[in-house]
């Protein structure tokens, strides 16, 4: 029986994710695969879990077991206060933070929370996929404003908000997909256009702490525009398995109302991820866990960048990030990722093309690589089998 007459506006406007499409031809273990967005294996703190979820069973018995509390568990939202206040000179409480399923069911709540059919979100152009899809269910219309290397490009920023706009997506921090970085003069730009203007800025921040170069820079919203969302997680610093992210907000009415639709959603997230989680932060020093994940990364970033410059045709353009697990390629006029695409995977080498980045576009040039899944070695053979594609479609 069909089920399209069925289905909800909704769901039939929401796309099916490309990346998850594409990681089920990279799960072939002979495919070198660019395309998903997973963190090196060999950074998850596996001792110290077991260890964590042993000790949390003794200490804390049936309670990490039973329902629980809809914000999170506290101390765990505490720790996340604390953390911040302490690197970022805020001045948030236990209050001012709910705990979530990954930051993917943030994304989510703010969608059921803040849009009806038809209104108005601006994001980057490119942009998150999973975000596009997480909105789409509530058929908003999408305002895309490029990305330039400085971040969001102010002016179009500016321009796009003369439309009913409820809320503003940015991830400022090594974008997904771009691995771009907003600039502190860009920061301080998109600050002062936003005052006042009522409308919600969204800073989805889950890759802040993988900082490998430079220093890092405030955040746009929170402590300074009260309407101001920040996400964050635990995927990239201790393990996305434990789907454990976080909102903050100091808006404590707009809580108020994603509590509420994260009631309706999942009741709570995993009460025994968070017990472990926190159990793990207590006993261990997190920031030397994530300094050793930077180092990692560095290297690893250091490797595709090398593997390009040497392999890739001068043609190609691509981004030198900072931190973060992404880089991304511009292909010269004519050349199609997503014509390139079937022909890498023909030699058992993966990517994301560009185009379920856009909200409104296709056929790109653009194309994002992952450098944290692979060792140093298979980044390179890699790129070196890419270049030779490349090399290969590049009319000259
Ligand atoms: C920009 C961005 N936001 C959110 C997420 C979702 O992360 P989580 O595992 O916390 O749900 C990702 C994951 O890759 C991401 O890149």
């Amino acid at each position: 029986m069909s089920m399209k007459h069925l289905l909800s506006d909704g769901i039939k406007a929401t796309p099916p994710s490309f990346v998850r499409g594409i990681l089920k031809a990279a799960s072939d273990p002979e495919v070198i695969s660019f395309a998903g967005g997973l963190p090196n294996p060999i950074s998850f703190p596996q001792e110290a879990l077991l260890e964590s979820m042993e000790r949390v069973v003794k200490t804390y018995g049936s309670s990490v077991f039973q329902y629980s509390v809809t914000a999170g568990l506290p101390e765990l939202r505490q720790y996340i206060a604390d953390r911040y206040n302490r690197i970022f000179g805020l001045a948030l409480t236990v209050d001012h933070v709910i705990i979530t399923t990954g930051s993917q069911q943030a994304l989510d709540l703010i969608g059921k929370v803040l849009l009806d059919k038809g209104d108005g979100v601006i994001v980057e152009k490119p942009t998150y996929l999973a975000a596009i899809q997480a909105f789409s269910m509530q058929q908003p219309v999408f305002y895309p404003v490029d990305l330039t290397e400085e971040g969001m490009a102010p002016e179009q920023l500016e321009a796009a908000l003369q439309n009913p706009v409820k809320f503003i997506y940015a991830i400022p921090d090594f974008q997904n997909p771009t691995g771009l970085t907003y600039s502190a003069g860009n920061r301080e730009r998109i600050r002062g256009i936003l005052k006042d203007r009522g409308v919600v800025l969204v800073e989805d921040d889950p890759y802040g702490d993988l900082r490998f170069e430079g220093e890092r820079l405030p955040y746009i919203g929170v402590g300074k525009l009260p309407g101001s969302i920040l996400l964050g997680t635990f995927s990239k610093t201790v393990t996305p398995g434990m789907r454990t992210g976080f909102i903050i907000s100091e808006n404590r009415e707009l809580l108020k109302y994603i509590s509420v639709a994260k009631e309706a959603g999942d009741l709570h997230t995993n009460i025994f991820s968070q017990y472990v989680i926190w159990d793990y932060i207590k006993n261990h020093d997190l920031d030397q866990h994530i300094a050793k994940i930077r180092t990692l990364y560095r290297q690893q970033a250091q490797a595709m960048m090398d593997a390009m410059e040497q392999y890739f045709p001068p043609e190609v353009k691509y981004t030198r990030p900072e931190g973060g697990m992404f880089l991304w390629a511009t292909l010269p006029e004519g050349v199609s990722a997503m014509s390139l695409f079937p022909k890498a995977l023909e030699k058992k080498v993966a990517f994301v093309p560009g185009d379920p980045f856009y909200t409104d576009m296709k056929n790109l040039r653009t194309m994002r690589l992952n450098y944290t899944n692979a060792d140093c070695e298979t980044i390179r053979e890699g790129i070196r089998r890419l270049g030779g594609l490349l090399e290969e479609l590049i009319e000259r």
